[in-house]
């Protein structure tokens, strides 16, 4: 071992790991040797290798029009991290976009978290800035960057700029639903729907409204992880490559004091409350909600603290502050103009928990002191003040009762018809998306504009991975009506709107869900103000149709593992999603992935 002595360890290039001894060859010395092959085959010398090394996560890709200008934040990025006197590299990793991940980008959500951890971990970076974006990405980066524990920095690629179509503006992806509706109402014609899809995505970046892609950037600044500009600024804009360049910066500061800056060290009860106000501030996505349970359940100190009850006290303070589509009328382009995140935080101080830490390790106080914000009359037009709400509280609300024992979900500020948010009606119900293709606009269905629609199947195990199908649309015999009280265990759009209850959990993949035995007629109550979701079914009645229906299944063979409803179990990776997806008030994250490892389904016996 006399010889090795040359080589100095605290200038490795895995200081994680040589550093602490750890290596996979037995050998610190040895090891650090062939790392070090290899890395200046790469073209690094010995003083490149010596400085902070900050990975940055490259999520381009040619099925990725969000992530477009993501070679632009690289070299943003790296020449911040190379002017503070890092080193950065970059390194892959899976990318999702909404349109191209079959069958759902949600359903590959946990991969890329499972594969942004492992790399996080396996590689020798110090720090690493996760560039992201498009809906899923983010949560998954979160999740993933909140197990691996090493200091992360996300960076949103950020919004697309809005297009023009005769003079209106338009943009993906609340104006895709609207114009789509008027084009099959026959109030467009072939020529115009052509031209607005040219339009709808103009610039390389995410959806520009409040869909689930700027709730995320918004949460994520909310999180104190992100520049307070990071969140809003376009993906095309000069703006967005300064942020790229402080980001490179700041994660060389960063590396200079990693224990206080790994995320599980900064994030806290608090930092989650914030993130929650926020998302009721911003009328954010209902997929929000499901994503920030799936990043708390992961970090050891918040795991199975907070849940669905929590997003519901945070609502009941909370105005909605931010005019932006589809709660407002909006782009993100015109929030970023208004002072962005930096002006919401400014507003909401009264209600934040300002001693919240953030990455640079100053709280969230001394930050919003350091840099303070003067409203002006278009920013309080955009960005409400607190006496001057778009919805007094509570834009996103939690229900519970017989027909959702674990809870649903419900944006009630996107409600089209606010009659609807207290109501009884009968259902009428479609056990899955096949059915209801075949018959919701058929002649024959027995609907009135009274009825609840009801679609099942759709929940994290049932299609799999909890498709957006929670829009059911109002069948066509019934023209003229524009929203219908809807339930589902699915998702809906961050882009969507209408009065649709969500999540409801249990779903009904689940053998003993009282949702997977509503029948046509049974009467449906939603009551806001109760925050109740029941069917008026006595306990009897419920307990026997499920005991009815776990028959029927054992008679049509249909394989059950534990309590889950899968069918035939399948390989690869859909047979680990069907068998350790957890319910969406967890997250829909692996149970294995939690920072408790468990579910409240747990069948990995079976
Ligand atoms: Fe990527 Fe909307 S499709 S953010
Ligand atoms: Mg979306």
């Amino acid at each position: 071992m006399e010889d090795t002595k040359d080589y100095d360890l605290n200038a490795s290039i895995d200081p994680k790991g040589l550093r602490q001894g750890l290596t996979s060859y037995g050998d610190a010395h040895f090891s650090l040797f062939l790392r070090k092959v290899f890395i200046k085959a790469a073209g690094y010398g010995e003083d490149a290798l010596s400085r902070p090394i900050v990975g940055i996560i490259n999520t381009g890709s040619g099925f990725n029009p969000c992530h477009a200008n993501v070679p632009q934040l690289l070299e943003a990025v790296k020449r911040g991290i190379h002017l503070q006197g890092g080193l950065a590299i970059e390194f892959p990793t899976i990318s999702l976009h909404e349109s191209f991940a079959s069958p759902t980008s949600m359903f590959l959500r946990n991969l890329m978290s499972m594969d942004t951890e492992e790399m996080i971990k396996a590689q020798p970076a110090d720090v690493v800035v996760m560039i992201g974006g498009c809906d899923k990405t983010v949560p998954a980066q979160l999740m993933g960057g909140i197990s691996a524990n090493k200091p992360v920095l996300p960076l949103v690629t950020g919004p697309m700029m809005p297009g023009s179509f005769k003079g209106e503006r338009i943009g993906a992806c609340t104006d895709c639903r609207n114009n789509w509706a008027a084009y099959r109402a026959g109030q467009l014609d072939m020529e115009d729907i052509i031209g607005i899809n040219e339009e709808l995505a103009p610039t390389a970046g995410t959806c520009g409204v409040m869909g689930t892609a700027s709730t995320m950037a918004c949460i994520t600044v909310a999180l104190g992880l992100m520049p307070f500009g990071g969140a809003a600024a376009p993906a095309v804009s000069s703006a967005r490559l300064r942020v790229a360049e402080q980001t490179g910066v700041d994660a060389v500061k960063v590396a200079a004091n990693i224990e206080v800056s790994r995320p599980q060290s900064i994030l806290s009860r608090e930092s989650f409350l914030n993130a929650m106000t926020v998302l009721q501030a911003i009328g954010g996505s209902t997929n929000a909600v499901v994503h920030l349970m799936a990043i708390i359940n992961r970090h050891p100190k918040t795991a199975g603290m907070i849940d669905l009850k929590t997003f519901d006290e945070v609502g009941r303070k909370t105005p909605l502050l931010v005019d932006l589509k589809p709660s407002g009328g909006n782009y993100m382009h015109d929030f970023h103009n208004a002072g962005g995140m930096l002006a919401l935080l400014h507003t909401l101080r009264p209600l934040l928990h300002l001693d919240a830490l953030t990455i640079t390790g100053e709280t969230l106080g001394q930050r919003l002191d350091a840099t303070p914000f003067k409203p002006f009359p278009y920013s309080s037009k955009l960005i409400r003040p607190l006496s001057d709400p778009l919805y007094r509280s509570s834009a996103l609300v939690t229900l519970y009762g017989n027909l959702a024992p674990d809870g649903a979900i419900l944006k009630a500020a996107a409600s089209k018809d606010q009659n609807l948010l207290d109501y009884e009606g009968p259902a009428v119900v479609f056990e899955n998306t096949t059915d209801l293709a075949k018959r919701i606009d058929s002649d024959d269905l027995a609907v009135t504009k009274d009825s609840v629609l009801v679609l099942k199947s759709i929940g994290p195990i049932g299609n799999p991975g909890m498709p957006e199908a929670g829009v059911i649309p109002i069948p066509r015999k019934l023209k003229g009506v524009s929203d219908m009280l809807r339930l589902s265990d699915g998702r809906m759009s961050g882009t969507a709107g209408g009065t649709i209850v969500l999540h409801i959990s249990p779903e009904s993949g689940i053998v003993d869900s009282p949702f997977g035995i509503v029948r046509d007629g049974d009467l449906i109550r939603l009551s806001l103000s109760e925050r109740k979701l029941e069917v008026k079914l006595s306990d009897e009645e419920i307990t026997e149709r499920i005991r009815t229906r776990s028959e029927q299944l054992k008679d049509k063979h249909v394989a059950v593992h534990g309590k889950r409803i899968v069918g035939t179990r399948k390989r690869g990776y859909r047979g680990l999603y069907e068998s350790h997806v957890n319910q969406a008030q967890d997250g829909a994250d692996f149970d294995f992935l939690t920072a408790k490892g468990e579910s409240a389904y747990d069948d990995t016996t079976a």
